[in-house]
């Protein structure tokens, strides 16, 4: 084992000298490294096996697990990554051989192990991304999902996954509403945590991101978003307040932008008073990439650690963090809360216990293709399916396949986030720098889909041509039309419709032949023009390595779909709260504000508080069964409302409906009408009917009050619904009475 290596102390110095060399190096406190360390003894909290370790350190080692660097070489920097780095990878940090804390590695990011593009890419299993696994609405997918990308990290030789993408769909044109989980704190929060806790049961690290309001890509790194606490604590920080308790992560990535004037890296307000004072967070806070922008200022308000050189401007936290802490303007106590923070977590969570070491011939890459396809098959949503057009007839005999390279793969979100399938890619586009490529996995659907109907000619065209597109849709018996929605790190959408002209093919091929399918494969919602004339349409998301199969059993009705919408699907952008883009199209380093004057109303909220028609509600998603709600009876014990019901499959298909239970105040004032206060996916043969409960969490019904920090909960009404949706006309409700109650930050009862 590394810590019981024999090390000569000439071996750590030259080691050390070469890996740090911007101060001068103490020499270390002498510890034996024949017996085993106090500190590997696991029956000592993880607080107590920090402290062991702290008190061996010099200030030079503390400083190494303090400031990392980028995986990856940076020609704009004349930057090389350390040689112990993996290749094209997301960081690096020196551990400490002589202590037995190895380096860390970290990989990228939610949907699988990422690289950085460039000749040495490692090919991983893709999960779809982050929003269709919110789309599952099933927290054991989202765990399973994330175990099985945890252990392609650990396998690859990575401690640390920056997954943990929570950042609420306030903006629907964002380029990274793919690699985040809608736009409900609860939903959002709940699928997040599962995924985290699935991650780290490999005993590796995972973050939490972006933490916070990184809820845009247009000028991440100079806007300053305006919110006010109260709106805050109950909207974007409400969802990493649930992930956090559902994840418990090991650390928390703070992001790019501003928050009320001040970068969220040297948040005081973020990063000391709510999450690690008010939330509890024992872990670490490190800065995103090219985040962190001073040394004091970033310590003592809550930085733990520098990520990622060079993108920074300077390396904030070696050599200028060593001279802060000799001269005392970050104190000795706070420095080594730092580290004691890392070193918590790496003992927490096993990557000190159980080192990793690369085995990537390990990865069961078949039993995580089985893992990816599930998650898939279980995020898509069936958005509309006229005269009962889906499931395809196996009795066509011919069918047209056009668009989106339908013939070969299946898309995936571009950016950091990246991960390259087996087998190499099915089709490259997009930019050659970042945050290209634009990359398809190479499961086609095509593939899949004539796979099971042999005896039919299936023919694919490729869309560019309008005119050739709709005479093969004339001449077929069914359309299968693929369109789709590249979007990606750093770069918004311009607006939420179709690029590329593919709104005038979908409108041509459907007036070709009624008989028109529309799949999407797109980052978050999309407007629909010609939604009118197609007989159904369904969206896939990215839908990750295995992507092509899941779509051809959703269509032929192999498998039910059962995915409903995690974010509202606008019919026009004039319904936002900013139907203009701010600071689009971005000029680099200019400072702008970005004011959320809707507060906590966001999604939904926002369309019921101004009787907004959307073109999908959230929480929409049709079946190729039906479903009838029942027995709604809601009940209030120890304060909590306990709502219990029926869920009856009225069709004659096994498949699986998500119940919504939403509450409203009959007189309490909230930012909106009603929120989602629980959900259940409920999984049901045909003529079968199931009851089930969910349990509100008190935050939910309660409003945040800043001067006290608590919640409140005002005396009185409360109407719980029962809905298949958020605007569900079908939906009923019945109504609970509570007296006034106070939660304390986190939610638990103090009154
Ligand atoms: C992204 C992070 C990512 C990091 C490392 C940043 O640009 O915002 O999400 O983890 O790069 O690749």
């Amino acid at each position: 084992m590394v810590f019981r290596k024999k090390i000569s102390l000439l071996t750590i110095a030259v080691a050390l000298a070469a890996t740090v060399p911007a101060f001068a190096i103490e020499a270390p406190k002498k510890v034996s490294v024949d017996a085993p360390h106090a500190w590997m003894n696991k029956k000592l909290s993880p607080e107590q096996r920090a402290n062991l370790v702290l008190k061996e350190m010099t200030i030079d080692e503390k400083l190494k697990l303090l400031m990392g660097y980028f995986g990856h070489d940076a020609d704009w920097k004349e930057f090389k990554r350390p040689v112990e780095s993996y290749p094209q990878s997301a960081g690096f940090f020196y551990g400490i051989p002589r202590l037995g804390i190895p380096n860390i590695w970290e990989a990228d990011a939610g949907i699988g192990v990422a690289s950085q593009s460039g000749p040495i890419v490692r090919e991983a299993t893709a999960l779809p991304s982050g929003i269709a696994t919110a789309a599952t609405w099933d927290l054991k997918t989202a765990y399973e999902g994330g175990a099985m990308i945890g252990s392609e990290s650990r396998s690859f030789g990575f401690n640390v996954q920056l997954a943990g993408g929570v950042n609420i769909m306030r903006e629907p044109r964002n380029g990274r509403n793919f690699e985040y989980a809608g736009e409900d704190p609860l939903l959002a929060g709940q699928i997040v945590g599962a995924q985290i806790r699935g991650i780290q049961s490999n005993q590796i690290v995972s973050t939490l991101k972006h933490y916070a309001f990184n809820d845009q890509e247009t000028g991440r790194f100079s806007l300053d978003v305006k919110i006010d606490d109260q709106s805050a604590r109950m909207s974007d920080l409400l969802a990493l307040q649930i992930a956090k308790e559902e994840g418990n992560p090991g650390s928390v990535m703070c992001a790019y932008n501003r928050v009320n004037g001040v970068y969220a890296c040297e948040s005081d307000y973020l990063l000391n008073e709510v999450l690690k004072k008010d939330w509890g967070f024992k872990g670490w806070v490190m800065s995103d990439w090219g985040a962190t922008h001073s040394t004091t200022q970033a310590a003592n308000n809550g930085l733990d650690q520098q990520s990622g050189i060079p993108f920074d401007h300077s390396e904030y936290f070696g050599g200028a963090l060593k001279e802060a802490v000799q001269n005392g303007w970050v104190s000795e106590a706070r420095f080594d809360d730092m580290v004691r923070r890392v070193l918590h977590a790496m003992f927490e969570f096993g990557v000190i216990d159980n080192p990793v070491s690369p085995n990537p011939g390990a990865i069961n890459f078949k039993a995580h293709a089985a893992v990816t396809q599930k998650d898939a098959e279980e995020s898509m949503v069936l958005l509309k399916n006229d005269n009962k057009l889906l499931p395809l007839n196996k009795t066509a005999k011919k069918i047209a396949i056009i668009g989106s390279h339908a013939d070969v793969g299946v898309l995936s979100g571009g950016g950091s986030s990246q991960v390259y399938p087996v087998g190499g890619a099915a089709f490259k586009g997009g930019p050659s720098v970042f945050p290209g490529p634009m990359l398809y996995y190479p499961s086609s659907p095509l593939k899949a889909i004539q796979a099971r109907v042999p005896q039919a000619s299936v023919t694919y065209h490729d869309g560019s041509d309008l005119a050739a597109a709709a005479k093969l849709a004339a001449e077929s018996d069914v359309v299968l039309v693929f369109a789709n929605q590249w979007t990606a790190e750093s770069i918004d959408v311009p607006n939420l419709s179709l690029p590329d002209n593919q709104d005038a093919l979908v409108d041509a091929v459907a007036k070709a032949n009624a008989k028109t399918v529309v799949v999407l494969q797109t980052g978050g919602p999309v407007l629909m023009p010609w939604l009118g004339s197609v007989g159904a349409a369904v969206e896939a998301w990215y839908p990750g390595t295995q992507g092509g199969e899941a779509i051809a059993r959703v269509l032929f009705g192999e498998v039910n779909p059962s995915g409903h919408l995690p974010a509202t699907f606008p019919a026009s952008e004039s319904q936002l709260p900013r139907p203009v883009l701010d600071g689009y199209p971005e000029v680099r380093n200019a400072r702008f504000t970005v004011e959320y004057k809707e507060g906590a109303a966001v999604g939904y909220k926002w369309f019921d508080l101004k009787g907004l028609k959307p073109l999908f509600p959230f929480g929409h998603g049709l079946s190729y069964t039906e479903f009838a709600f029942s027995n709604l009876k809601a009940d209030v014990k120890k304060g909590l409302i306990n709502a219990s019901f029926t869920v009856k499959n009225t069709g004659s298909l096994a498949g699986k409906e998500v119940a919504q239970v939403y509450v409203a105040p009959v007189t309490a004032k909230w930012e909106s009408p009603k929120r989602l206060g629980g959900f259940q996916k409920v999984e049901l043969k045909a003529g079968a009917s199931k009851t089930a409960s969910v349990v509100v969490d008190p935050r939910l019904v309660g409003v945040y009050e800043t001067a006290s920090k608590t919640w409140k909960i005002a005396e009185g009404d409360y109407k719980i619904i029962l809905a298949a949706d958020a605007t569900d006309a079908n939906a009923s409700s019945v109504i609970v009475h509570l007296g006034a109650m106070t939660l304390d930050v986190n939610g638990k009862f103090i009154q």
